[in-house]
């Protein structure tokens, strides 16, 4: 902090920072999976610019224990945050589409032919570009399922702080973003087709949408104005208490 708080560059970035904040919501664009191409045609030649520069910026999140090392520090990413984004550009997010497509034909009847009714295949034929982001669960001695250990309670926090820079900074670019749980984009195979290591777990489909794309529509988030304000889940601890 290079500039006292009272300074006038300092109450424009708070200000700045803190309307980010407030004005991020949940927006979730939907367009047919036919219409993915003509999507992809529509996007901002600077938008994937914009999007590696808010991938930098969400690494600045806050972390506190060291992603395991013989587990996941291998390959070429070797950085000890507890978290990992592998991105989709829109031609890979098409892509996707093809792969969901092809599953859920060979497969009638399953998970992948749910997946297929779901809103995901909207969801990624209307978006600019999905970020897959993954936390880094230490090993578990009860197969799959992570532990509930302090560490990893550590590293999926510090992985959500992470997603969150995501989405503020989106939303400081006025771009449409939506954090999803994942539906059929959690499944095994898909982790194989993207080559995102199985050990990883899925914090979170990303989906970054810059204005003026060719859209069925936006649908906001459930639970959007159920929060109260800060009365309702904040206390003052003051002396007289
Ligand atoms: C970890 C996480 C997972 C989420 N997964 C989903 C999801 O799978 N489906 C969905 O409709 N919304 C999902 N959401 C978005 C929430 O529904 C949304 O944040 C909530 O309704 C509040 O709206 P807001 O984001 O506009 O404030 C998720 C949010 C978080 C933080």
């Amino acid at each position: 902090m290079t500039q006292p708080s009272s300074s006038p560059n300092r109450r424009s970035l708070a200000w700045v920072v803190d309307e980010a904040i407030r004005e991020r919501k949940t927006e979730k664009v939907l367009s047919a999976p036919a219409q993915c191409h003509e999507v992809a045609a529509h996007l901002p030649e600077d938008f994937n610019d914009a999007l590696r520069t808010m991938i930098e910026t969400a690494g600045y999140a806050p972390f506190h224990k060291v992603a395991h090392k013989e587990t996941h520090l291998q390959g070429d990413l070797r950085s000890p945050v507890p978290w990992r984004f592998y991105i989709l550009p829109k031609p890979k997010c098409c892509e996707l589409l093809d792969f969901l497509a092809g599953q859920a034909k060979n497969n009638p009847d399953s998970k992948w032919s749910k997946g297929w009714e779901s809103k995901v295949p909207r969801l990624i034929a209307g978006t600019g570009a999905l970020v897959m982001a993954t936390w880094l669960p230490d090993p578990s001695s009860h197969g799959d399922q992570p532990e509930f250990t302090e560490n990893n309670i550590e590293h999926l926090a510090a992985a959500s702080a992470a997603v969150q820079n995501l989405l503020i900074a989106a939303e400081a670019r006025g771009f449409h973003n939506y954090w999803a749980t994942g539906g059929v984009l959690r499944e095994a195979e898909v982790f194989d087709y993207l080559h995102i290591p199985r050990a990883q777990i899925l914090l979170g489909a990303i989906y970054v949408v810059p204005p003026g794309l060719p859209h069925d529509e936006i649908e906001p988030g459930a639970l959007r104005d159920r929060r109260g304000n800060s009365q309702d889940w904040a206390v003052w601890l003051n002396d007289s208490q």
